[in-house]
């Protein structure tokens, strides 16, 4: 979601008449998009902008903007005003389409004291037509509908993204429909809970219309979406994939803690048993399907059996890749709250062993791949192997085979020869 915003400063950036520079010292603006769903995210970027404090020694004109997730929580404002005051300009999620005026407004009046401050509470309407640069030509991110009703204890997203908003169905197809036409192959629909699109605008159209409309769209030719949860996924988004043409055979599904007493703790509405069994459900009706999934290690009150209830998880549920993350404490979430934080060590200790454990899952999963033909789509020229391109398959998995620039942004069809814990070795068919 905040790569998406920050293709979205781009294209108000180009839009003012602004151009983008590869090195920092010859920058007259710099603007930091920031994220705090984990804390390790925050204390980087404080220390970015802390240095650029001797930089502006330098260059006295440098204009720092912060913006993003970490600037709808007061507290760090007040931090920010109080310790790195040189900064010029502050702005949040919901008001990412006033930044052209408010950069005019800060280029004006240079030289004031102290940044000029612009975060809402709310969000005041989905805002349309905000222009985008994309990292690439030939896929694009889409979001479908913005914030969070879900309130899990441990995050701070509905703090700082606000309750559930869909876009008009409408809107996105019609997005989808240019993108198409200026060449994009592969869109990712994007929201925090795509599941529960709609709800708030519709009462007999759901995610899985949507799918189904989005695959209709003329020469569209991949589909993916994230992120699911686990409580709202349902048997129509399995027969929906499944009689799909363009939708590709991915889930990212995060399941968060194989204990059910964890899961309640976190206020998933989720059972071990139910996610099991909708993994289930979807490797018996789509066989080529990829599971992937995010864990936090180190809730509140795990205990070395509630552990253990992941590992076992990550087994039965065979998954092809698994974003693994400590617990983080986010001031103003209820799990914050708890006297029993997890001591550190203990959480790495579980953390390096369950990465062990997944690396293992993720190996044996890419063997199964070996001798299988895959639709892949050419991202790049491979800086490892010179030579080689790389590119995605419908399940997602990164393949390496030889290849040159001519194949960038086409679908080709490659044999995959070889597995690695992360990737794959192929060749072209
Ligand atoms: N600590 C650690 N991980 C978190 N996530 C969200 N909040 C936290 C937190 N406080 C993880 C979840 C989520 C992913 C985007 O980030 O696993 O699915
Ligand atoms: Fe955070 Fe839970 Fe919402 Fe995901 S579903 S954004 S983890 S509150």
């Amino acid at each position: 979601m905040n790569e998406h915003d920050s293709e979205r400063y781009s294209g108000m950036f180009k839009q003012m008449g602004h151009i983008e520079v590869q090195r920092l010292k010859d920058a007259d603006i710099v603007l930091f998009n920031t994220c705090c769903v984990r804390e390790t995210a925050e204390r980087k970027v404080l220390g970015n902008i802390g240095r650029l404090k001797h930089f502006r020694h330098e260059k006295p004109n440098l204009i720092i903007i912060i913006a993003g997730c970490m600037m709808q929580q007061p507290h760090v404002i007040d931090k920010i005003k109080k310790n790195l005051s040189f900064v010029n300009l502050i702005l949040g999620t919901y008001n990412i389409h006033r930044f052209p005026q408010l950069l005019e407004k800060v280029l004006e009046k240079k030289n004031s004291k102290g940044p000029l401050v612009e975060v809402w509470d709310k969000p005041k309407s989905v805002v349309e037509g905000i222009p985008s640069i994309r990292k690439h030509k030939f896929k694009a991110s889409v979001n479908i509908m913005y914030g969070c009703n879900n309130f899990c204890s441990y995050c701070i997203v509905p703090y700082t993204r606000g309750r559930e908003r869909s876009r008009g169905k409408e809107a996105i197809i019609d997005e989808i429909s240019s993108l198409v036409k200026e060449g994009v192959l592969e869109v990712t629909l994007l929201g925090q809970n795509v599941n529960s699109y709609g709800r708030d605008l519709y009462s007999d159209y759901d995610f899985s219309d949507l799918l189904s409309d989005v695959d209709k769209i003329d020469g569209i030719r991949r589909i993916r979406f994230m992120t699911s949860h686990p409580k709202d996924a349902t048997e129509k988004i399995i027969s929906t994939i499944k009689a799909s043409e363009n939708i590709c055979e991915n889930f990212h599904l995060p399941v968060q803690s194989g204990s059910n007493s964890i899961l309640k703790k976190m206020n998933r509405h989720y059972t071990r048993e139910q996610y099991l069994s909708f993994a289930k459900k979807l490797y018996e009706d789509i066989p080529e399907i990829t599971l992937s999934t995010d864990i936090i290690i180190g809730f509140p009150e795990e205990t070395e059996s509630d552990f253990e209830d992941t590992l076992s998880l990550a087994k039965e549920a065979f998954f092809d890749s698994a974003y693994i993350f400590l617990y983080s404490k986010r001031t103003g979430t209820k799990a914050a709250e708890s006297s029993h934080q997890i001591p550190e060590k203990v959480k790495h200790e579980r953390f390096d062993r369950i990465l062990l454990e997944m690396n293992k899952i993720a190996y044996e999963k890419n063997l199964k791949t070996i001798g299988s033909t895959e639709k892949v789509l050419v991202d790049g020229l491979s800086d490892k192997y010179p030579g080689n391109v790389y590119g995605r398959t419908r399940g997602n998995k990164i393949v390496t085979f030889k290849g040159d620039l001519s194949m960038v942004g086409t679908i080709v069809l490659v044999r995959i020869l070889e597995a690695k814990r992360a990737t794959l070795i192929g060749e072209l068919c």
